[in-house]
């Protein structure tokens, strides 16, 4: 008999039905037993089995403690890493209740991604976010380093993209230049591992580039009136080498990321210039593309595939799931809540789907009605919404049963950049929206129960508070964190000007 089993077996006289231990995301099966440990470290013992893969997969993890000890069964470090988690979540003043768990997550992607360009966050913010990722079993931050706003990364090769690019903020568009530099990515990308987290690095391309073109006008292909280098012209050899100098850089940087991000969102914003573009012109006729549409394919096809050169499969927004890439080698970001279609068209063509729509995954939009700053397109995105999704009515019905599709590799927050300034404002949208999603994307859909969720998150808000995070307290209604006081305004549809909240 296998050993956790026998010891399964041994202790299932013992189950009691006292209340549920306060822990996050909850596991897909705790047994409660009579009594708890004062463990040592010495009594912890874990044990690396890959046999065990096929019952507790590539994270999952049996966690049994009793008065004498504790022991965790994985299959692989990161298994015995989640056991780890859930220990330190069940231990309270020195006891820990006696239990038998055996957990595996929902998902295998798990993540949270953060926009540094409109506002920069500092090197010891994100090692606190990446602390909070893992305590919550989240494997993935995806790292939006590029954008109009700014040009966050380091790249060797052209020092002007943080100089010049990495110049202003959202805020201050004359503030100094803040950037990473490589050194520090190395060391967060270290930080991230230890944490079984994947940094996925996001170069926005060929839209939402302003940062870049800033510093490299020669390699714009205009814009909008508000952005006028808007987009990298893609009719222009030296761009393309330019952006791939760039990707080389980024592959080394991020050796073991999987995915590298290239954007592709919204460059009908600000691809009108294309039209006018001699290289441009040239581009259609020497690869017969008909139109602007058929020029943003053919670049989304090109660079993704050098993407793959890198050895790395490529990451877009949905709008790059018409493009014609490698569907085994592209992972599409579904975005768009308002467009089903793109989820359907993504997952039809091969792809692979990471779940992301803004309603409810942006956390920049308000998540109490009441509040003023922030984004509420047809909706807010309030804890219950996040912790529902994707089982509820936030997707269509049609798409409903697609959320268990083989291919959706999971769900992932995003957190926009315009409205938070400060940290405190960056924690006040995350937290304790963050705990609802980790649970999303954890615990089995037959497990999550809000009001059950909810109890649980009313033990971890202090403790959140405890290690010095900046949280918003949906039961205590706490004041809204904005970045500086001044005329109540929310980003209301696309194309809107900020309005005055009514
Ligand atoms: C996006 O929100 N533009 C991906």
């Amino acid at each position: 008999m296998k050993p956790w089993i026998a010891v399964s077996l041994t202790l299932a006289a013992a189950l009691t039905t006292s209340a549920a231990p306060a822990i996050i995301p909850y596991p897909a099966d705790l047994q409660l037993l009579d009594g708890s440990a004062a463990l040592t470290p010495e009594q912890i013992k874990a044990s690396i089995n890959p046999e065990v893969l096929p019952t507790l997969g590539a994270e999952g993890y049996q966690l049994v403690v009793i008065p004498s000890g504790a022991s965790i069964i994985a299959a692989t470090e990161a298994g015995a890493f989640y056991a780890r988690q859930t220990l330190a979540q069940l231990t309270s003043a020195g006891q820990t209740p006696c239990v038998n768990i055996t957990d595996k997550p929902r998902y295998a992607w798990r993540g949270y991604m953060l926009d540094v360009s409109r506002h920069f966050a500092p090197v010891a913010e994100i090692k606190a976010l990446l602390d909070e990722l893992a305590r919550y079993k989240l494997n993935r931050f995806h790292w939006h380093l590029t954008d109009d706003e700014g040009w966050r990364i380091e790249i060797k090769k052209y020092p002007l993209l943080t100089t010049v690019g990495g110049l202003g903020n959202k805020s201050d568009p004359k503030a100094a230049a803040q950037f990473y530099t490589q050194a520090e990515i190395r060391d967060l990308v270290a930080y991230a591992a230890a944490r079984h987290i994947t940094i996925v690095p996001e170069i926005d391309m060929p839209g939402h580039a302003s940062g870049a073109t800033r510093a490299y006008p020669a390699h714009a292909g205009g814009g909008s009136e508000r952005l006028p280098n808007f987009t990298f012209n893609p009719g222009k050899p030296e761009t393309l080498h330019f952006l791939q100098d760039i990707l080389r850089e980024v592959q080394a940087l991020f050796p073991d990321c999987g995915v590298i991000h290239y954007g592709g969102d919204e460059v009908h914003f600000g691809w009108g210039k294309w039209d006018s573009l001699p290289e441009v012109a040239a581009l259609k006729q020497k690869e017969n593309l008909a139109d602007k549409q058929a020029v943003e394919k053919w670049f989304n096809r090109t660079m993704g595939a050098f993407i793959n050169t890198l050895g790395c499969d490529v990451g877009g927004w949905d709008e790059i799931g018409n493009a014609g890439l490698a569907p085994d080698r592209t992972v599409i970001f579904w975005w768009r809540h308002d467009k089903p279609a793109q989820l359907q068209q993504a997952l039809q063509g091969g792809y692979k789907v990471v779940l992301c729509p803004r309603h409810p995954c942006y956390f920049d939009f308000l998540q109490n009605p009441a509040h003023k700053v922030g984004r509420r397109w047809h909706g807010i995105n309030e804890l219950p919404r996040v912790y529902a999704f994707p089982d509820a009515s936030t997707l269509p019905a049609d798409l409903a049963a697609s959320v268990n599709h083989p291919r959706v590799l999971g769900l992932q927050a995003c957190l926009w950049g315009e409205t938070t300034a400060t940290r405190a404002r960056r924690e006040f949208l995350t937290y304790p929206r963050l705990l609802a999603l980790a649970e999303a994307a954890w615990t089995p859909a037959a497990q999550k129960n809000y009001d059950d969720f909810a109890a649980r998150l009313k033990i971890h808000l202090p403790q959140l508070k405890q290690r010095g995070l900046t949280a918003y307290d949906p039961f205590a209604n706490t004041a809204e964190i904005v970045d500086q006081p001044g005329p109540t305004t929310y980003l209301d549809q696309p194309g809107a000007k900020k309005k005055k909240a009514p």
